[in-house]
């Protein structure tokens, strides 16, 4: 009996500790969850599980909680040890600040009604925080310091019983070689994985952190010596709470694997849900993105408008050069240079506006040296190579009145020729219309002897003839001590000695404008004599040679002077504004060699260098008695069908027979 009692005992006793055993290893005691899809969580507040498996235990809502707990109550006993991992990310919607953390949870219950979010993290409230009636277990992974708690800092890991004030707690951080501990960031947003070990027999809690991929390392971050079977209830809940705070936070957690009474089986990273992508994701990437695209817009505006910029001033700047220029080279301004120098070419710096362009004053960068520079709009590239070739020789030239060429520049469609900068202007400001500075006898008698001088020089004394062929008082510049300098080679055109000048087009001021040149477009010295015989008149009697008294009349210098010469009254055509202080027998003498020069034949035209003889009276005037200013044929036009300008067009000669005719006849009949 007492053996069949003692074996019924033994056997009661069997099925008891096997009932035990049973309750104890119950079916639930051990899950993996990669990814939450297919579990059965039991979420509160703001938690759920996306598409992709993911639990989102708060998703941003200010001051929200989310709580997630496995749905069926486990057994602890008193030697119940357990052992769990989870992967977890917490994002903050501003970078670098983060609401409150994230904490595992052991907890009679899976709803917590009184309890606040904030600091609390749904777990707790004022009155309720440390409670022992609570019988709460929880591994937090705080981010914020909470004073009233004494948290450490605002990125520890601490172990929590009852209450927030952790039992212990450490900087977020792994270990990686045995004793040194790498710090981490739990609101980096990235994945990192934790262990939450206890060890029933030995009453040991071990708490270990390592970014996502990293092994468990060997050494716990936190390790607490702690008897649970007297916080724990025998039937509790396992899960997570969390609270964004009132700092917008998400957090997340990817994987959860959990075993009672033995060491929870690994998570399989691999198969664990994706984060939302940071771009387009979480407002913080909407900002972030936002952010970014906005920076690399600006970016892309600044290389594009850098990029415009440069070839907007390598446009603005550039120039036309060519080979055959190379020797030059000297004579070669930089456009930027010119800019610079004239300000922009402005409306301020502006000297005048002569036939071919306009001429603006500047003051070389640098140097400082003030130029003149004409701008010469060029717009067929044919001709340039001569034309360049042409000023650059001409550049070459020095005399003392000429006005220095220093050099030029080319661009497309336009030419810019730079001149030494003459302060007094040009002579036609002093004779004509009212001048405010009236030059006297000596000064006009200076400068038309300077002006001979520098005729005589191109004509016969340098290498290469020069035919100035605009030769007028607009083209005469005056430097500082008033001396005349011819200026304006911008027409001009080379020859050679003795050879035939090459017929081009006819350039020329009317009036100034030899009739054999009007006629044949050719310019020789002689055509350039007669301009120079129209420029004495010009200045010794200050009027123009061509000058409209009326709409019906006009006069004709030379016929006029030539008209009183005639009478022998030739001082009476000087100018008004001479006043008293001249010597009548200069003013006679330019007259007459005005008169001279104007003969409508050209080999009865003296050459600049018996001008000058003339001129410094080391030879006498030839007898003018039977002077006559016209060849006997033509006919008498008066000053009907005349041009109406004094700048003549080029082709107006070579196209129109008829009024060629015309001009020809008046120039060179008489009247
Ligand atoms: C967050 O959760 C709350 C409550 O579940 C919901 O009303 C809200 O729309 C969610 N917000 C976002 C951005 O998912
Ligand atoms: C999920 O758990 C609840 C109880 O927590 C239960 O009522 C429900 O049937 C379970 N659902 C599934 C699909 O297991
Ligand atoms: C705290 O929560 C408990 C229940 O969990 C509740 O009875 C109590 O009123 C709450 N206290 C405060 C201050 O909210
Ligand atoms: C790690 O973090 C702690 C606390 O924030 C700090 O005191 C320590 O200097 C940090 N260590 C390193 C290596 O950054």
């Amino acid at each position: 009996m007492s053996a069949n009692l003692m074996a019924t005992v033994v056997l009661f006793l069997l099925a008891m500790t096997t009932a035990i055993m049973v309750l104890v290893s119950g079916d639930d005691t051990s899950f993996v969850f990669n990814g939450f899809r297919s579990a059965n969580l039991t979420m509160g507040g703001d938690a759920s599980v996306n598409s992709n498996g993911l639990l989102q235990l708060t998703n941003e809502t200010k001051m929200h909680v989310g709580h997630a707990f496995y749905p069926s109550p486990l057994v602890f006993t008193n030697t119940s040890s357990f052992s769990t991992t989870f992967v977890f990310a917490i994002r903050p919607f501003y970078p670098a600040v983060s609401g409150h953390g994230i904490a595992f949870v052991i907890s009679p219950t899976k709803a917590f009604p009184g309890a606040r979010p904030g600091q609390y993290i749904g777990l707790f409230n004022e009155t309720t925080n440390g409670d022992p009636t609570n019988h709460v277990f929880a591994a937090e992974f705080d981010t914020m310091q909470t004073s009233e708690f004494g948290d450490i800092d605002n990125n520890h890991v601490g172990i929590d019983i009852n209450g927030l004030n952790s039992t212990i707690s450490a900087p977020a951080s792994y270990c990686i070689n045995g004793s040194h501990f790498q710090n981490l960031s739990l609101i980096s947003g990235l994945p990192m994985q934790a262990w939450v070990d206890y060890d029933g027999g030995s009453k040991q809690i071990n708490v270990t952190l390592a970014p996502i991929n990293v092994k468990k390392p060997e050494t716990p971050l936190l390790k607490l010596s702690l008897d649970l079977s007297h916080v724990l209830t025998y039937s509790s809940y396992v899960g997570f709470s969390s609270s964004a705070g009132s700092l917008l936070t998400s957090h997340y957690v990817l994987g959860w694997s959990f075993k009672l009474n033995g060491v929870a089986q690994n998570l399989d990273v691999s198969q664990l849900p994706k984060l939302p992508r940071i771009i387009g994701g979480t407002k913080q990437s909407v900002i972030l993105s936002i952010g970014l695209s906005l920076l690399s817009h600006c970016l892309l505006f600044l290389v594009i408008s850098s990029v415009f910029y440069y070839r907007y001033r390598k446009r603005k700047f550039s120039e036309v050069v060519e080979e055959w220029e190379q020797e030059y080279g000297p004579h070669r301004f930089k456009y930027k240079d010119l800019y610079i120098a004239t300000k922009g070419f402005g409306e301020k710096e502006l000297l005048g506006c002569g036939g071919f362009g306009k001429v603006y004053r500047g003051t070389m960068p640098g140097s400082k040296i003030e130029v003149a520079v004409k701008k010469v709009s060029n717009e067929s590239r044919q001709g340039v190579r001569e034309f360049v070739a042409e000023i650059v020789s001409i550049g070459r030239l020095r005399h003392r009145n000429l006005v220095p060429l220093l050099g030029y520049c080319r661009r497309r469609g336009e030419l810019l020729l730079v001149y030494d900068y003459m302060p007094n202007g040009s002579l036609d400001k002093y004779i004509h219309n009212q001048p405010s500075v009236i030059l006297n006898w000596a000064q006009r008698f200076k400068i038309i002897k300077g002006v001979a001088l520098v005729l005589r020089y191109l004509h016969e004394e340098c290498e290469k003839v020069v035919v100035h062929r605009d030769i007028k008082a607009s083209n005469i510049m005056l430097d500082s001590e008033l001396n005349g300098r011819l200026g304006d080679f911008g027409l001009a055109r080379l020859y050679d000695h003795g050879s035939d000048p090459q017929a081009t087009r006819v350039v020329g001021t009317f009036g100034y404008l030899a009739p054999e040149q009007a006629r044949t477009g050719r310019a020789r010295t002689r055509s350039d004599v007669y301009a120079f015989g129209a420029f004495l008149l010009e200045v010794a009697c200050g009027r123009k040679p061509i000058e409209r008294e009326s709409e019906e009349e006009r006069v004709i210098l030379v016929d006029w002077v030539y008209g009183l010469w005639s009478k022998g009254e030739i001082i009476e055509a000087k100018d008004g504004n001479l006043g008293r202080e001249y010597s009548a027998e200069e003013v006679e003498l330019v007259l007459k060699l005005g008169l001279l020069c104007s003969s409508s034949e050209p080999l009865r035209r003296p050459s600049m260098r018996q001008v000058v003889l003339y001129l410094n009276w080391e030879v006498p005037l030839p007898d003018m008695s039977c002077f006559s200013l016209y060849s006997s044929r033509g006919l008498s036009f008066g000053s009907h069908g005349f041009c109406d300008s004094t700048a003549c067009v080029p082709s107006y000669f070579d196209k129109s027979v008829s009024h060629c005719s015309v001009v020809e006849s008046l120039l060179s009949g008489g009247r």
